[in-house]
C-alpha cells in the first residue's frame, strides 16, 4: 500500500506541506485495517446532463455594477437616490426600514430653521481650490432623451483660481482601479452654456488630487448635446484605488454632463460597431478569467430576488434593459441599490457566448418581494406572460421574428440557444404558494402559454406547483453539518416526477442563521459542499443541473449583501474561496455516466473519529426541511458519523477514463483499497487534491491560500490502495485506453 507521500510528486508534496502548514502530516493516523471503496466500472448507469455545473448570478453584493460590468463610473446618468436621507430603493435586505407606524414621537425640542443647502449627488462632489468658485447640482430642464439621460449634472464654474480649475469628481466603486500601462476609454455628453465652450480636462487621480495617474482633454465643447470620447492611459505606476475620476474647466460658465463612463481594458475586448462602439464582452477580466477557469456549461440568470423585485414596477423587465445605454434608466434593484441594467439582457447573453454556456432564463412570474403592489393573478397576469414570450424570442428567436429583430438590431443576429425556461424565482415567498398553485394558478398560466408557442422548452418551477412541470428548482443553504448530512438528499427520492435543479446551494459556516458567518467561506465549507456534491453526481438520473449561490460579492466595507459567496473582490484584486475550486474540480471531471459506488467501508480504527467536520450539530428541528430550504423534492438523511468518506464515480465517454471523487471530511487519515470492479485499468493516472484546515480561507491579501495540487499515480490497478488525507478532497482519473 502507498500513502500519499509516496504518490505525490516531491514539487507536489511541497506544495502540500506549505498548504497545511504541515498540518496534514501530523494529523492523526489510525492503525487499522484499511477500508474499501467498491466502484461497478463495467456497468455504466444513467447519463450525466452535459449542463450539470454551472453558474447562479443577480445583481447583489455589486455582482455586475461595481463587479463583473467594467464600468467605473458609479451614478453615471445620476439616477441614484441622494446618500443621505434618500435610502435605496429598497429590497429584500437592503434599503432602510420605513419608520414604525405610529411610533411615539420624540419630546419636541426647539430647532433653528433648516439652512437651505443642495442635496448630495451620490458619489460626485465638485472639486476645485478654496479661491475658486463654483456649484452642481441636478437639472432636469433640458435632458440628453426622455427615455433615460432625463437628469444631468451641471456644474456651473463662477471663478477659476490660483488651482486653475472647478470640477466634479466621481468615487467609483470604491474607488478607480489604476494598473500600470492601461488605457482607459473614458465618455460623455456634455453641452455648455453661459459663455463656457471649453476645454474640458478629464484626469483619474488620486483621492487628494496630488498625484494625476492619466489625463486628457476635450479642447472645445459646443452649445448642444454631443458625445465625447478620449482614451487616458497610465504610465509605470503603483496599482491603487485610492482614486477618483475628475472632469473640469477653467474658465468660467456652465457646462452639463450626463452618461459619463469609464472603461477598463475588458476580458477579450470586441466592440458593437452596431452599437456605436458599445463594448460588447465589457466584463473584468480577472473576475471573467476565474469564470471561465471553472468551465461551466449553463448560466441561471438574471436572478435570484433580482427577477421578483422591491416593486412591481422595479421586477426585471428585459425590455428596459436592452438597447443602446442612451435608453437604459436602470431601476431599482432588491438588493438596496440601483442597477444601471448596463449588464442588460444582452450583455447576460454574451457573457453566456464568452464562456459557452446555455442561458437558463428566469421570467417574472407576478411577485414582487414587499408584496407592494400584491401579487399579480389571473388575467392581469396577461401582459407579463406576453413578455416573457417576448423575451423568449429575444433570446432565441430568428432575427425575422418581432422581438429577434430587436436583437439583430442590437448587435446580435444569431439567436442563442435555450432549452430551460424558470418561472419566477422563490414563489412560495410572500406566501405566493397558493397562487403559483393548481390548473388556474400563475405557474400554469406561463406554463401552458409557453409550451403552447414552444413545445421543445423545458419549463422549471420554483415551488411545487400541483400541476405538470418539467423540473423543479430546489433550494439549500445548510450548515456545513447539514451539508455532509444531504449527500444523500436524493438517494431515495422519487424518480417519476420532474427533474430536480439545485439552483441555489452552499453550505455556510453555522448555517443562514449565523450572522458571523464570513463573506466568504473556508476550507470547511468546501469539504462539505464537496460531500453534498458526490451526492448530486451519485444521482444524476434525477438532479441535472447544480449551481452554488450566490457567485460573486464586493469585499469592500458596504458592498456585500449576503455571506457567504464563491468569488471575492475589491477593485484591485479578485480571488476564488476553497468552495470554488471544489465547483472547478467537480466540473473538470463530470464524466459523462455514473458509476455506481457499490459500497464504501470505512478504514477500521481503534477508536473512531469523534465527530464529522464541523464538529457542531445543528439544534433540534434546525434541520433543513425534506427537499431543502425551499423547493420540493428529495428528503434530509441522519446523520452517519461511520461515514467519514464520501464518493461518486463516473466514466468519461471521449477518453474512457474512469473517474473518482472521494471526500474525507474527518481530520484522520483514510486507508482504502480502491476496486473498480470489472475494469482494465491502466498504470498511469492522474489526480488533483484540495486539502487544508477548517478554518483556512483565501483572501484579496492571500488570494492562493488554499488551492488545489495536481499529482500523478504510477501503480493504478483495478484494486488500488490509497490513503485519502484527512480534511481532503481528491478527484482521479483513472486512464483505460
Ligand atoms: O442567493 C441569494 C438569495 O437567496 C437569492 O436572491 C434568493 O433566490 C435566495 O433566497
Amino acid at each position: 500500500m502507498k500513502s500519499i507521500r509516496q504518490l505525490v510528486s516531491n514539487r507536489v508534496l511541497a506544495g502540500l506541506i506549505s498548504l497545511t502548514g504541515g498540518l496534514l502530516f501530523t494529523s492523526q493516523t489510525f492503525a487499522a485495517d484499511p477500508g474499501k471503496i467498491v466502484v461497478q466500472a463495467d456497468q455504466p448507469g444513467a447519463s450525466i446532463s452535459p449542463l450539470f455545473y454551472g453558474l447562479m448570478t443577480e445583481e447583489i453584493n455589486h455582482s455586475y455594477d461595481g463587479g463583473l460590468y467594467g464600468e467605473l463610473i458609479q451614478n453615471r446618468i445620476f439616477k441614484d437616490a441622494p446618500p443621505r436621507g434618500g435610502g435605496g430603493r429598497g429590497g429584500r435586505r437592503g434599503g432602510q426600514p420605513p419608520a414604525a407606524a405610529g411610533a411615539a414621537a420624540a419630546p419636541a425640542a426647539p430647532t433653528p430653521p433648516p439652512v437651505p443647502v443642495a442635496p448630495a449627488i451620490a458619489h460626485w462632489a465638485k472639486v476645485g481650490s478654496d479661491d475658486s468658485q463654483g456649484s452642481i447640482a441636478l437639472d432636469t430642464t433640458d435632458p440628453v432623451n426622455t427615455v433615460a439621460l432625463t437628469t444631468s449634472l451641471k456644474l456651473t464654474i463662477a471663478a477659476v483660481g490660483a488651482s486653475g480649475r472647478v470640477g466634479v469628481a466621481n468615487d467609483g466603486y470604491w474607488g478607480i482601479p489604476v494598473k500600470p500601462a492601461t488605457n482607459y476609454q473614458a465618455s460623455f455628453y456634455a453641452k455648455g452654456s453661459d459663455g463656457f465652450s471649453g476645454p474640458l480636462t478629464v484626469d483619474i487621480e488620486s483621492n487628494d488630487g496630488k498625484t494625476t495617474y492619466a489625463t486628457a482633454t476635450v479642447p472645445a465643447v459646443g452649445g448642444q448635446w454631443q458625445q465625447y470620447k478620449l482614451t487616458l492611459k497610465t504610465g509605470q505606476v503603483a496599482p491603487t484605488a485610492d482614486t477618483r475620476l475628475v472632469i473640469s474647466g477653467a474658465s468660467r460658465g456652465t457646462v452639463n454632463l450626463n452618461l459619463v463612463s469609464l472603461f477598463p481594458p475588458v476580458f477579450n475586448p470586441r466592440t458593437g460597431a452596431a452599437l456605436g462602439g458599445r463594448p460588447v464582452t465589457g466584463f473584468r477580466s480577472d473576475i471573467m478569467q476565474l469564470l471561465a477557469d471553472m468551465k461551466p456549461a449553463f448560466l441561471r440568470f438574471p436572478g435570484g430576488n433580482f427577477v421578483e423585485g422591491p416593486n412591481l414596477n422595479d421586477r426585471y423587465n428585459f425590455k428596459i434593459t436592452v438597447g443602446p445605454w442612451e435608453d437604459r434608466p436602470g431601476h431599482g434593484g432588491s438588493w438596496g441599490y440601483r442597477a444601471t441594467d448596463g449588464m442588460g439582457l444582452l450583455e447576460f447573453l454574451e457573457w453566456c457566448e464568452e464562456l459557452k454556456m446555455e442561458p437558463v432564463l428566469a421570467v417574472w412570474a407576478g411577485l414582487n418581494l414587499n408584496n407592494a403592489n400584491g401579487v399579480v393573478t389571473g388575467d392581469a397576469l396577461k401582459p407579463y406572460i406576453q413578455d416573457a414570450l417576448d423575451e423568449i424570442e429575444y433570446v432565441s428567436g430568428p432575427s425575422t421574428s418581432e422581438w429577434g429583430a430587436r436583437r439583430a438590431k442590437d448587435g446580435h443576429p444569431a439567436p442563442f440557444k435555450l432549452t430551460y425556461v424558470e418561472i419566477g424565482n422563490e414563489d412560495n415567498l410572500n406566501q405566493g404558494t397558493t397562487t403559483y398553485r393548481g390548473p388556474e394558478g400563475r405557474f400554469a398560466l406561463f406554463y401552458n402559454a409557453i409550451k403552447a408557442k414552444h413545445p421543445d422548452l423545458q419549463v422549471i418551477a420554483t415551488t411545487d406547483p400541483q400541476v405538470k412541470h418539467d423540473v423543479i428548482d430546489n433550494h439549500a443553504y445548510m450548515s456545513p453539518v447539514d451539508a455532509i448530512r444531504n449527500a444523500h438528499r436524493y438517494d431515495t427520492a422519487s424518480r417519476t416526477g420532474p427533474k430536480v435543479f439545485e439552483g441555489e446551494w452552499a453550505s455556510q459556516e453555522g448555517g443562514l442563521s449565523n450572522p458571523n458567518r464570513p463573506l466568504t467561506p473556508t476550507f470547511q465549507c468546501a469539504l462539505s459542499d464537496a460531500a453534498f456534491l458526490t451526492g448530486l453526481e451519485r444521482n444524476a438520473d434525477l438532479v441535472i443541473m447544480s449551481c452554488y449561490a450566490p457567485l460573486l460579492t464586493r469585499t469592500n466595507p458596504g458592498g456585500s449583501n449576503w455571506k457567504t459567496d464563491l468569488i471575492g473582490y475589491d477593485s484591485l484584486t479578485a480571488y476564488a474561496s476553497p468552495p470554488y475550486y471544489v465547483q472547478k474540480m467537480f466540473s473538470h471531471a463530470r464524466g459523462d455516466q455514473v458509476l455506481k459506488v457499490a459500497s464504501i467501508t470505512p478504514q477500521s480504527v481503534a477508536t473512531p473519529p469523534a465527530a464529522p467536520v464541523p464538529a457542531a450539530a445543528p439544534a433540534a428541528g434546525a434541520a433543513p426541511a425534506p427537499g431543502g430550504r425551499r423547493g420540493g423534492r428529495g428528503g434530509t438523511a441522519a446523520p452517519n458519523y461511520n461515514e467519514p468518506l464520501f464518493a461518486a464515480a463516473s466514466r468519461e465517454d471521449a477518453t474512457g477514463d474512469i473517474i473518482l471523487k472521494v471526500v474525507n471530511v474527518f481530520p484522520g487519515d483514510q486507508a482504502e483499497t480502491v476496486d473498480l470492479t470489472g475494469a482494465k485499468v491502466l498504470k498511469n493516472a492522474t489526480g488533483q487534491i484540495l486539502v487544508g484546515q477548517p478554518d483556512d480561507t483565501n483572501s484579496v491579501t492571500d488570494p492562493l491560500h488554499v488551492i488545489p495540487k495536481d499529482f500523478v499515480i504510477t501503480d493504478a490497478s483495478s484494486s488500488w490502495s490509497h490513503t485519502f488525507p484527512g480534511n481532503s478532497i481528491t478527484v482521479i482519473r483513472f486512464k483505460t485506453k
